[in-house]
């Protein structure tokens, strides 16, 4: 079967590299088919690659090759990749992706184009990069109401959180680090500001709950803010800092939906996932909680995702798999800040006293070098609008949620 795949960058060169090492596994699971590469979309030169007759630059040449029936999308940002993908499913293609902004932005309309048209678009590799969770959770776990999603859906801060933790860098030096790795881009913004957290967040809650939620739905705030004071004394009540996404079934009509640094204890399966892997929690009424984990990112494990997506439409060409979701609502997402209730950390300049006499019950931190003017505490359970108004007038320094996950 030809095969087509637009962008040649990190993860679209894997898809390639895939195809090409795997044709014979590849084959036994298609029933004999192997997948052939016929053309690379990038606007890019690649001097002295191997694959030199395959490159073109016009998006028509994959469009207009009638025997091309799976395209990989792996280009990323929502335009030219919307308009190419959806001419690609109305002229009878099936699409697969790695692009979760397209699909946090455009996937519902995406998926209805392809119901539409009879094909498939298939998003694996969105979303914690080689780890299988689209299809557990569409699939395996559809005999569970999902009471709520936590997870680790960021490499790169994961590992600046972990190099803060371990090794007690600064965030500015571990970030560098993750720059001369590779992991953090030259503008690293999307990943330290919860933003693409924030679309790997809004797919997995449009699956889980079958509404569309978008990224404008869901608050995300980043990692810029913590520091080596804070990961100190969070250390000091057996717990870590992670950049978590969390979703949360408030009612059958909305959910709660957010990106933020959350507090997870050591007992937790998110506590140990260091460095750049990913971890996906699910919490099911019937299952309890699984937990999925491994490589979060990278070119080869993104790859795996993608590859096994056109297996599957291989597999699947005349008929359609059936993930998806239907359309959100404004008020579908609730303002997390006043419904939810959970334990806050809170580090401000001020006595024990003070705070004693603002709180029922908190819990005393204490770090090393402590400043005689500064307390770090952690709170009882209240929504995050309760306690900012406790707090009201004081001068604080840093909040973080605490999670039940
Ligand atoms: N920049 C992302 C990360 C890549 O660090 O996880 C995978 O989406």
């Amino acid at each position: 079967m030809k095969v087509a795949v637009m962008g040649y960058g990190t993860v679209g060169s894997g898809v390639v590299e895939v195809i090409e090492t795997h044709n014979k596994s590849i084959a036994n699971r298609t029933g004999g088919e192997i997948l052939e590469v016929s053309h690379i979309l990038d606007l890019r030169d690649f001097p002295g690659d191997e694959h030199e007759d395959l490159f073109t630059k016009d998006f028509n040449d994959i469009l207009n090759d009638e025997d091309v029936m799976v395209v990989a999308e792996t280009m990323g940002g929502v335009n030219p990749a919307y308009d190419f993908t959806m001419k690609l499913i109305e002229s009878g293609k099936s699409v697969v992706t790695s692009n979760k902004e397209l699909v946090a932005q455009k996937g519902l309309e995406l998926l209805e184009a392809a119901e539409r048209n009879g094909v498939n678009y298939l998003f694996e590799a969105s979303v914690g990069g080689g780890i299988p969770i689209i299809r557990p959770m569409a699939q395996c776990l559809s005999a569970n109401n999902i009471e709520g999603v936590a997870g680790i859906l960021n490499g790169t801060t994961n590992f600046i959180l972990t190099k803060m933790i371990e090794d007690g860098m600064t965030f500015e030096e571990a970030l560098k680090l993750a720059q001369d790795n590779g992991y953090a881009e030259k503008d690293p913004t999307a990943d330290i500001e919860g933003f693409d957290a924030c679309r790997k967040v809004c797919i997995l809650a449009s699956l889980a709950f079958g509404k569309h939620v978008y990224p404008n739905q869901v608050r995300a705030e980043g990692i810029t803010k913590i520091t080596l004071e804070d990961v100190s004394y969070v250390s000091s009540a057996n717990g870590v800092i992670k950049l978590l996404g969390q979703i949360k079934k408030i009612d059958d009509d909305s959910i709660a939906a957010f990106v933020s640094p959350a507090i997870v204890f050591n007992g937790s399966q998110l506590a140990s996932v260091n460095g750049v892997f990913n971890a996906i929690l699910v919490r099911g009424d019937a299952v309890g909680d699984v937990c999925f984990y491994g490589p979060g990112a990278g070119k080869l494990p993104t790859a795996s995702a993608v590859v096994a997506d056109m297996v599957d439409c291989a597999v699947h060409v005349d008929r359609r798999k059936t993930f998806g979701w239907g359309e959100g609502a404004e008020d579908y997402v609730v303002d997390e800040k006043t419904v939810l209730k959970m334990p806050f950390y809170v580090r401000a300049k001020a006595g024990c006293g003070e705070i004693m006499a603002r709180f029922n019950d908190v819990k005393f931190l204490n770090r090393k070098g402590q400043p005689s003017d500064e307390v770090a505490f952690i709170t009882d359970s209240m929504t995050e609008n309760e306690l900012t108004s406790k707090l009201e007038n004081m001068d604080v320094i840093n909040i973080i949620k605490v999670t039940d996950y």
